[in-house]
């Protein structure tokens, strides 16, 4: 049986007070879900006000990176057990924000990943294809590349503490979803991938979160798919009203 997550990833929004307030707000409204797991994932400098506003709930705190050394001289470089410390339970990994923009490639990504892992944070491996991709009709060999170059070279005992998200690139921050039936197939290709590496159980019990556009409005549809195990939501968990709203679904 594997536990839905929602996760928020609020890219470079919001201050430490807005966090805390955002928290406040959120808490009450999802207090009923408790089939599902919470995580927010906030700027670094919001990580202390996150933590402590969050305290006493269900909301899982996350943060959007990290470095896979554990300390030394990288200027502007955050490692897993500084989060771990600052009480982070999650991280985003390899986001496409991060390929595109900051020259994150399979490589860190693995790196970056294992490292999460072996400091005791749930990383949230994403990965999926560019609409140029999409519409070439190479969907799948991208996202077989991504998962051989990057999540296929854990351990086993890694993989096992890790959860994927399959975000189109071009589903992100663009309000066009991947229909139902374009994530499902997806899933489904990306839990056959993990299989013919780590095995068919390891592949069941992979949580993978659909991630590009998801509102409270496409998340019932998209959550009726079979190999669809919750969200990763930029744009609609930065209002504590929507975000409960994708929560309670
Ligand atoms: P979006 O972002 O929900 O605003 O499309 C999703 C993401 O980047 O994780």
């Amino acid at each position: 049986m594997r536990r839905p997550i929602i996760a928020g990833n609020w890219k470079m929004y919001k201050t430490p007070s807005e966090t805390v307030g955002f928290l406040h707000d959120l808490a009450p409204m999802v207090t009923a879900a408790s089939r599902v797991e919470i995580v927010v994932c906030p700027p670094f400098v919001d990580i202390a006000a996150a933590v402590d506003a969050a305290r006493g709930t269900a909301i899982g705190i996350g943060a959007q990176d990290l470095f896979w050394l554990k300390e030394g001289a990288y200027t502007g470089e955050v490692s897993a057990p500084m989060l771990v410390a600052a009480g982070c339970r999650w991280v985003i990994v390899g986001h496409s924000e991060r390929r595109q923009y900051f020259g994150e490639t399979d490589e860190s990504v693995l790196k970056k990943t294992a490292a999460a892992v072996e400091a005791g944070l749930t990383p949230i491996v994403c990965v999926g294809e560019r609409l140029e991709e999409r519409e070439g009709g190479q969907t799948e060999r991208v996202l077989a590349r991504q998962c051989s170059g990057g999540v296929c070279g854990l351990t086993p005992e890694q993989f096992a503490r890790i959860v994927i998200a399959y975000e189109p690139v071009w589903a992100i921050g663009t309000g066009r979803t991947a229909t139902p039936e374009m994530a499902a197939q997806a899933h489904h290709f990306l839990r056959e991938q993990i299989g013919i590496r780590f095995g068919d159980e390891a592949a069941q019990a992979c949580r993978i979160l659909y991630g590009g556009s998801v509102k409270p409005d496409n998340i019932k549809n998209l959550m009726e798919q079979d190999d669809l195990d919750g969200a990763l939501v930029g744009g609609a968990s930065l209002d504590p009203v929507s975000f409960a709203a994708i929560v309670n679904v």
